[in-house]
This record gives structure tokens, sequence and C-alpha cells, in this order.
């Protein structure tokens, strides 16, 4: 079976009004959108505005009916790969992120993740961390690149380009470890997919 272009998600973990999270989701989608072995989406968690996760069974049993959560795993589905941007609260990711990864389970599966953390003085380092916790309980792969960018605040310039530019590198490293593996990653669910349609057939 043949594999696509790998569609990979780029989700804003920040909603916050004045929020800064979107001069660094805006710039890594645009450094993403030049190449020519990923098609980037950038998805804004506003766009998704979810209930707080409340259900009486997990998502590996039955998601919501709620049109809301409904909405949210019909996108996810979409893609083949992911990238957080999250900021750092209180040395933790935002609820948002972590209510909207908790909302689905299979939508997730075997498709590879990468993060890109900001924030004060460790850059986010520490909201990643508990992300790498997270994300290996919903089947993600994650990679081992990280965009770390500290002081956010003062980080990019006018142009929109950050001032450091080790950061670009480490972006593009983590572009080429995402693509990777969701390439990889394709291969094995449509496997997956076709034993289980092998089994059907003959059941
Ligand atoms: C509630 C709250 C807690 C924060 N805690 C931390 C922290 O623990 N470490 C850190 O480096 N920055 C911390 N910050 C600074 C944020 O990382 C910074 O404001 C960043 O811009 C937040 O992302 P956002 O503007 O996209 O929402 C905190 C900010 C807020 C609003």
């Amino acid at each position: 079976m043949s594999t696509r272009t790998p569609r990979i998600q780029l989700i804003l973990g920040s909603t916050r009004e004045g929020r800064a999270g979107e001069q660094v989701a805006q710039w890594f989608a645009h450094l993403a959108a030049e190449r020519d072995d990923v098609e980037i989406e950038l998805v804004d968690l506003r766009e998704f505005p979810l209930p707080f996760f409340d259900s009486p069974v997990s998502p590996k049993r039955r998601i919501g009916d709620d049109p809301r959560i409904q909405a949210w795993a019909a996108k996810v589905a979409e893609a083949d790969g992911y990238i957080f941007v999250t900021p750092e609260y209180n040395y933790g990711y935002p609820a948002v992120l972590k209510n909207a990864l908790d909302h689905l389970y299979y939508q997730w599966n075997d498709k590879p993740v990468g993060f890109v953390g900001y924030g004060g003085i460790a850059g986010g380092i520490r909201a990643v961390q508990q992300l790498r916790q997270v994300v290996v309980e919903l089947g993600l792969a994650q990679v081992r690149t990280q965009v770390l960018i500290p002081k956010v605040f003062t980080a990019f310039g006018d142009d929109g380009q950050p001032v450091d530019a080790m950061h670009a590198t480490t972006a593009s490293a983590l572009l080429d470890e995402v693509a990777d593996w969701a390439r990889m990653l394709q291969v094995k669910r449509n496997a997956d997919a076709s034993v289980d349609e092998l089994a059907t057939a003959s059941a």
C-alpha cells in the first residue's frame, strides 16, 4: 500500500488571550511549510473548544457523543504526526492541552510526536518533560530533538524570526525526525489495517 506525504499537525497548546504561543506557532508553521516532505497544518485549540473531560468510560472504549469531541476526533484522525507547541505554566503544560489529549485515544496511536516548548528562563523544558511522560500512554512515538525557547517575550524580532538562529536549525532537525517517523509509522498502520481486513474477511 502506498504512503502519502505525511500530514503533520502543529497543535498550539495555549488558548490564553494575548498568548505568546501564536508567534511561536506561526514561525514554526512557516518554516515547515517551506519543506516538501511534510504537509503542515496549524491546529489552534481555540478553534476546538472542548468540554472538561468527564466521560464515564475511557476513550479507549468510546469517545464522547458531544459534537465538539467528535469534531476534535475527526481533526486529530486526519494527521500522520504531531508537533505540540507548549508553554510552561507552573512547571507544567497547560490544562487545556491535557484535556484535548485525554478526550481521545485511538486517533493518537502509532503516530510520532515532537515538541516545541517556550516560556521563561527554562524555555518550557519542564512542560515538555511532563508531556513526554503522558504521550507514551496514548501510543504516540516521541522523537528526541526538541525546540526550547527561553524568555519568549524577547525571543522574536520584529520580522517574526527568532533572535537566536539556533532555533531554526533545531526546528529543522525536529521536522526531519517527525517526517521520518511519520513515514515509517504510516507503513505500520497500513500493514495493521491490512491484517485486520484479512482477519475480518476470513472470519
Ligand atoms: C499561570 C502561569 C504560570 C507560569 N509558570 C511558568 C513557569 O513555571 N515557568 C516558566 O518558565 N514560565 C512560566 N510562565 C510564563 C509563561 O511561560 C509565559 O507567560 C508564556 O508566554 C505563556 O505562554 P502563552 O503566552 O502562549 O500562554 C507562566 C505563565 C503563566 C500565565
